[in-house]
C-alpha cells in the first residue's frame, strides 16, 4: 500500500517535470520559428550601442484614488501597461532591445525587474532595461502641462545625449509585430527629417484645443520616431520656441 502511494507520487513528479520541459521547449521553438508575412528583419540597428532605444515615460501623479474603469490608479495602470508592452516587444523579437523608462518614482524599475525576473533566460537576456529620472529644466512651466510629465517628451534630445535616435511610445501600446519593423522606418527619413509621427485622428477637433497644431488634424505624439542628432542641431532655439507656442 505504502509503495503504491509512493510510486503514484513519483509518477506525478515526473509528469510535472516532463510537462514543464515540454512547455518550455515549445515556447522557445515557437519563438524561433516565427516569420512575419515574409518581411525580413535587418537587425543592424540592434547590434550596436547606438541602436535606437524604446523610450517610455511613467509619472506618478500622486493620486491614490483608483479610476472607475480599471479600479487602479493611473500610475498602477501605466505600470501594468508597461509590463504588457515590454513583454509583447520581447516576445516578438529575436534581437536585443533596449528600453529606457523615464519616471518620477523609484519603485518603477524594481517593479518591472521583478516582473521580467521569471522569464526564460533566452528572452530576459536580450532585454536591456534602465531607468532615468524625468528630465526638465528648472522651473519649467510646462512640466504639468496636460498630464504629469507629458511635456517631458519634448526634451528627449537632451535627456538622451548619448543616442543618435530613439523611439518614444506611450505606455498603452502593444506590439503586434517585432519592434525592428518600427526601427526600419528610420530609413524612410530624408537627410533633414527629425520626427516620424502619425496624424492625430480627430483629437484636436474633438477637444477644441486652443493652441496651434500641425496641418488640418495635428500630429499624435503617442508614438514618435526621432533623430536626436538632428533635433539637437536644429537651426533655432528649441526651448523658447516650444514654451512660446504653448
Ligand atoms: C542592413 O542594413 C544595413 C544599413 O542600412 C546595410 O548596410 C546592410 O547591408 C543590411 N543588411 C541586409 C542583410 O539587408
Ligand atoms: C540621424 O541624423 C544624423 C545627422 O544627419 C545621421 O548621421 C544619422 O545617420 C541619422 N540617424 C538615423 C538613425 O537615421
Amino acid at each position: 500500500m505504502q509503495s503504491k502511494k509512493r510510486s503514484v507520487v513519483i509518477a506525478a513528479i515526473i509528469l510535472t517535470i516532463l510537462y514543464w520541459m515540454f512547455t518550455y521547449v515549445l515556447f522557445i521553438n515557437h519563438e524561433a520559428d516565427e516569420t512575419y508575412a515574409g518581411v525580413s528583419i535587418n537587425s543592424t540597428y540592434m547590434d550596436n550601442e547606438r541602436s535606437p532605444p524604446l523610450v517610455l515615460m511613467i509619472c506618478n501623479d500622486g493620486n491614490r484614488i483608483p479610476e472607475k474603469e480599471t479600479a487602479m490608479t493611473k500610475f498602477e495602470t501605466q505600470l501594468r501597461q508597461t509590463k504588457v508592452l515590454i513583454k509583447s516587444a520581447m516576445r516578438l523579437s529575436h534581437s536585443p532591445i533596449r528600453f529606457i523608462i523615464f519616471g518620477n518614482d523609484d519603485t518603477i524599475l524594481p517593479t518591472i525587474e521583478a516582473y521580467v525576473a521569471p522569464w526564460p533566460d533566452q528572452m530576459r537576456e536580450r532585454l536591456a532595461l534602465s531607468y532615468r529620472s524625468v528630465f526638465y529644466p528648472n522651473s519649467w512651466n510646462l512640466i504639468d502641462f496636460y498630464e504629469k510629465c507629458a511635456a517631458a517628451r519634448l526634451l528627449l534630445h537632451w535627456a538622451l545625449p548619448e543616442f543618435d535616435s530613439a523611439i518614444y511610445l506611450d505606455t498603452d501600446h502593444v506590439f503586434m509585430r517585432p519592434p525592428e519593423h518600427l526601427m526600419e522606418h528610420f530609413k524612410n527619413f530624408d537627410d533633414k527629417q527629425v520626427f516620424g509621427m502619425a496624424p492625430a485622428h480627430g483629437y484636436y477637433q474633438a477637444y477644441n484645443v486652443e493652441f496651434p497644431y500641425y496641418g488640418k488634424k495635428g500630429l499624435s505624439d503617442a508614438l514618435m520616431l526621432t533623430n536626436l542628432t538632428r533635433w539637437r542641431n536644429l537651426p533655432f532655439d528649441w526651448l523658447p520656441m516650444v514654451t512660446s507656442v504653448v
